[in-house]
């Protein structure tokens, strides 16, 4: 069974191009910022409106980038994401179009500002007439739009669904052929398997057409619902790939990557021991480091788990191989995971998951009263709705796959905004949330055993083991089979590397 399954892997996962042999790392619009146009003038000149979508906004992400030491740890790639479009092609043309009010340099200027810092550009589109927000998609013009991009310097796109799912195959295929054809080397990455199943996105893993995406090209995809800025979110991608990792990990390597979408580190809506264990995590799992927070204001405490080289080692290794959870489910009271590395090492993240369920997939319907309470999706944040609005109700979902806040860390307040995901939610934006607390959920510590066999270590080998986090040595070990972790911290992660001695 396993050489049958060797080989046919083997046979298949070639990439179409020699890009991303590691997964990416950059940063994201989309998890703060959303489509966040700011004034009606739609000009973006008023100082309360440096958070929304313009050149002004990702110019200063790169710079925060450069500044805050992110590009020299590896994080190399500004990410636009949606809403950056003019609302209908260049009439004569046909070409897609920025917002010229929002990129008054345009595009090709901005692709030269980041290239000049070393930084690759990378953008979005979707594979339906329109993209998520309402922008038009490049369903049905992927040769076009391809030798665009290409003529733009882009370096790298993210092409959406949320179209019709009977179009992806012939989209994502001729995107791909497109692509290639346009003669830039452009990273491709596909969101076709996280539309599968409508309503529960990419629930079913065993369903998504990997093979198919990677003899299209594409270098990753989306396997699941967006991430949201809550600790609940992130279990829940966590818990997906917990179960669902052994029939995934055959398909992830060198050039192809599953992606379980950005990391909210440094955006406010964890703890600092939460976001070590996304860190650990997402490394584990050779996922993309994609982040998603405001780079010109993130703590300094998550730059050091960002941008820790020991981490960022386990993510990149060249081996390519996506870890596991090999102990612990979703609701057990720990988990460990652990991923093989290139120089026989192997990475190990023993999860404290106390308390921790995955919320469950349904939307509620929620009073929107002014003076209300609302609780972002079980992840500890409250907000206080202090504005009076006429639409008073709405429907917002009280869980973790459906409604975002647009976080401004440094007035403290916040936009909400619906998710796409939850379709049958209206396009309603309601502004002036205030931040109330951020209260840390409470939980007690704990020692957590690691089934050193489990974690694929070689029991009669000597290994010398390092903590990930702190870089200290915590000695050796041989002919045990298990090591314990002590007092891993309330929804924290021990990060631990075992290398051969
Ligand atoms: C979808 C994607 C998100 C983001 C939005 C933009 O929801 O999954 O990552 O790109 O669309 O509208």
């Amino acid at each position: 069974m396993l050489l049958v399954l060797t080989l046919v892997v083997v046979s298949v996962v070639e990439s179409r191009n020699a890009l991303l042999r590691t997964p990416p790392m950059g940063w994201m619009s989309w998890e703060l910022f959303r489509c966040n146009l700011g004034s009606a003038t739609d000009d973006c000149s008023d100082p309360s409106t440096t958070h929304c979508i313009s050149e002004a906004l990702y110019k200063g992400q790169a710079d925060a980038l450069v500044a805050r030491g992110f590009l020299s740890a590896g994080y190399n790639a500004i990410h636009l994401d949606d809403c950056f479009q003019a609302s209908a092609r260049d009439p004569a043309t046909g070409q897609l179009l920025a917002n010229s009010t929002r990129f008054p340099s345009g595009l090709p200027a901005l692709g030269r500002y980041f290239h000049g810092k070393n930084i690759s550009f990378a953008l979005y589109t979707a594979e339906a007439p329109h993209s998520c927000a309402g922008y038009p998609g490049s369903a049905f013009h992927e040769v076009l739009d391809a030798a665009t991009f290409a003529s733009m310097g882009v370096d790298y796109l993210k092409v959406d669904g949320c179209g019709s799912t009977s179009y992806y195959a012939q989209g994502y295929k001729a995107m791909g052929a497109a692509l290639e054809a346009s003669g830039r080397p452009i990273a491709y990455s596909c969101s076709w398997p996280g539309y599968i199943n409508q309503g529960n996105q990419g629930s079913n893993e065993s369903l998504a057409p990997f093979a198919t995406l990677i003899m299209d090209g594409c270098n990753l995809w989306r396997n699941y619902h967006d991430i949201q800025c809550s600790y609940g979110s992130m279990l829940s991608i966590v818990n997906h790939w917990g179960f669902w990792g052994s029939v995934m990990a055959p398909w992830a390597g060198p050039g192809h990557w599953h992606d379980p979408d950005m990391l909210i580190i440094g955006a406010g809506c964890l703890t600092p021991d939460e976001e070590r264990t996304q860190m650990a995590i997402w490394s584990v799992i050779a996922a993309p480091l994609i982040m998603g927070n405001d780079l010109r204001n993130a703590s300094e405490e998550a730059v050091a788990v960002l941008t820790n080289p020991r981490a960022i080692a386990v993510s990149q290794d060249p081996l390519g191989q996506m870890g596991l959870r090999v102990e612990g489910g979703d609701a057990t009271p720990s988990q460990v995971w652990a991923r093989r590395l290139a120089d026989g090492s192997v990475a190990v993240a023993a999860f404290n998951n106390l308390g921790g369920v995955a919320p469950q997939p349904t939307c509620a319907a929620w009073n929107h009263t002014p003076g209300g309470f609302f609780n972002s999706c079980g992840g500890g944040l409250g907000w206080f709705y202090n504005a009076s609005v006429s639409a008073a109700q709405a429907r917002c979902c009280e869980n973790a796959y459906c409604a975002g806040i647009l976080y401004d860390e440094q007035t403290a307040s916040g936009t909400f905004v619906v998710d796409y995901n939850c379709t049958f939610v209206p396009s309603t934006t309601f502004s002036e949330y205030t931040r109330v607390g951020f209260q840390p959920p409470e939980g007690t510590p704990l020692d957590i055993d690691i089934d050193l066999r489990a974690a694929g270590l070689d029991t009669v080998r000597q290994y010398e083991i390092t903590d990930i986090w702190s870089g200290q040595p915590l000695g050796t070990i041989q002919g045990q089979s298990k090591f314990t972790a002590g007092a891993v911290p309330f929804h924290g992660t021990a990060f631990l590397r075992f290398s051969p001695a």
